[in-house]
């Protein structure tokens, strides 16, 4: 029996890659499944949570009794995120989106006429960040952050510079962690706290571990 404890509250997921647009048959994009950003949003909606996902590309079923709404770039995932921002009690940034895209997308297929071709690519939003500025101060805004060295280290600035109220860094490097895999290794980061390390788990009961300590943030921040 699947705890309840989520009931009522509007929990928005961000899940999956983006594709960043060369021209109308090609796209920049990452190797990010959406698994983790799924079990989230299934999780919560089975805890009784009023679940938007968020999802860029991804080969998953979308999960039941969930709101998915699909973008493909960074910039459609920044504006939907935002436009929905308002009403939402946590936010669960799983998505892997692109940190830059072409500075122009061709409306008609690019013809293979030269030799060398260069593409050169802008600064996409970071969209972690801007929820960082907007934030009340009610809403849990949960960040992940994938590195391969100085993991906690790494967790612990991005934490701080994106104003979130938890970061989840795990180790892509190892095995049985990060793309593609139906496991995970991960550390929790908070303000003010140790890192908590988690053992090698399933995806799945990553993300309810990721609920409980969203639960926890919030009954922390409603009681101050
Ligand atoms: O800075 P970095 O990309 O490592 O941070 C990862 C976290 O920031 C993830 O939660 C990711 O979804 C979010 N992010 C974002 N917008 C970007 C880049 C990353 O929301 N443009």
């Amino acid at each position: 029996q699947q705890k309840q404890d989520m009931q009522g509250l509007k929990v928005l997921v961000t899940a999956g890659g983006t594709r960043e647009r060369i021209d109308p048959v090609r796209y920049l994009t990452n190797d990010s499944s959406g698994k983790m950003g799924y079990a989230l949003a299934e999780a919560a909606a089975q805890r009784g949570a009023h679940v938007t996902l968020v999802s860029g590309n991804t080969s998953l079923n979308p999960p039941p009794n969930v709101k998915v709404i699909s973008v493909e770039s960074a910039l459609q995932m920044y504006d939907k995120v935002m436009e929905l921002l308002p009403e939402q009690d946590a936010v669960i940034k799983a998505a892997a989106v692109a940190d830059y895209r072409p500075a122009v997308s061709a409306d008609k297929k690019i013809k293979k006429t030269k030799d060398h071709m260069t593409i050169e690519l802008v600064r996409n939003p970071d969209i972690l960040a801007e929820i960082g500025t907007r934030k009340t101060s009610k809403q849990v805004i949960v960040g992940f952050a994938a590195e391969t060295n100085d993991v906690e280290t790494n967790a612990m600035d991005k934490l701080r510079r994106k104003n979130a109220d938890l970061i989840v860094a795990n180790d892509v490097s190892k095995e049985g962690a990060g793309f593609g895999v139906d496991t995970n290794i991960v550390s929790f980061i908070r303000p003010d706290q140790p890192p908590r390390r988690l053992p090698q788990m399933r995806k799945r009961d990553v993300a309810e571990a990721i609920l409980d300590e969203i639960v926890t943030i919030r009954t922390s921040k409603s009681g101050m």
